[in-house]
């Protein structure tokens, strides 16, 4: 499996139907909230296996000094696989090549088991976001 940093709006589409399939398609989440402005200003990188996406992340800077992680999805057939641990690792060291000091994310609350395993933890209530519970969670990162 190879990691791919989008660089072009094909790119970006191949990103993007993962999403739709995973999000909206499997989770029901409306499709006017999948596509927003963060899109345009993230980091989106692709897990290709075989010529096949299968999996896609995206990460910004939001606040100052720390990077979002969002969006991570792995499609169905490609799960517990290692797919997302990969996804996550390529944001980790995107993060620390800017100097980033910390990963923040807002976990779906079925994902959570997956974040702590590759050292994240939960802080704050729990809240709704396009109808499915969440809850922050974050990772120091180390040198
Ligand atoms: C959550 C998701 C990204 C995980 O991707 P994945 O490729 O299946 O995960 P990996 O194979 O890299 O799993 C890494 C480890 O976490 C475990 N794991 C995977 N999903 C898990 C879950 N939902 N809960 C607990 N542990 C989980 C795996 O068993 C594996 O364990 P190991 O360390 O013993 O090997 C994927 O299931 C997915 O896309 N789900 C639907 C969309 C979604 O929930 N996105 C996250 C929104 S916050």
């Amino acid at each position: 499996m190879q990691i791919e940093r989008v660089t072009s709006p094909e790119g970006f589409d191949r990103a993007f139907a993962v999403r739709v399939e995973v999000f909206v398609d499997e989770q029901q989440v409306p499709i006017e909230l999948e596509r927003d402005d963060r899109d345009d200003t993230s980091v989106h990188f692709l897990a290709v296996r075989d010529g096949e996406v299968v999996g896609t992340v995206r990460m910004y800077e939001d606040p100052p000094g720390e990077a979002h992680l969002g969006r991570l999805a792995v499609r169905a057939s490609a799960r517990t696989g290692g797919v997302g641990r990969v996804l996550v690792d390529a944001v980790e060291t995107e993060s620390r090549a800017l100097g980033l000091r910390r990963v923040v994310l807002s976990a779906q609350l079925q994902a959570m088991g997956f974040y702590e395993r590759l050292g994240y933890t939960a802080y704050g209530p729990v809240y709704d976001d396009a109808g499915i519970p969440h809850r922050d969670m974050a990772k120091e990162l180390g040198p």
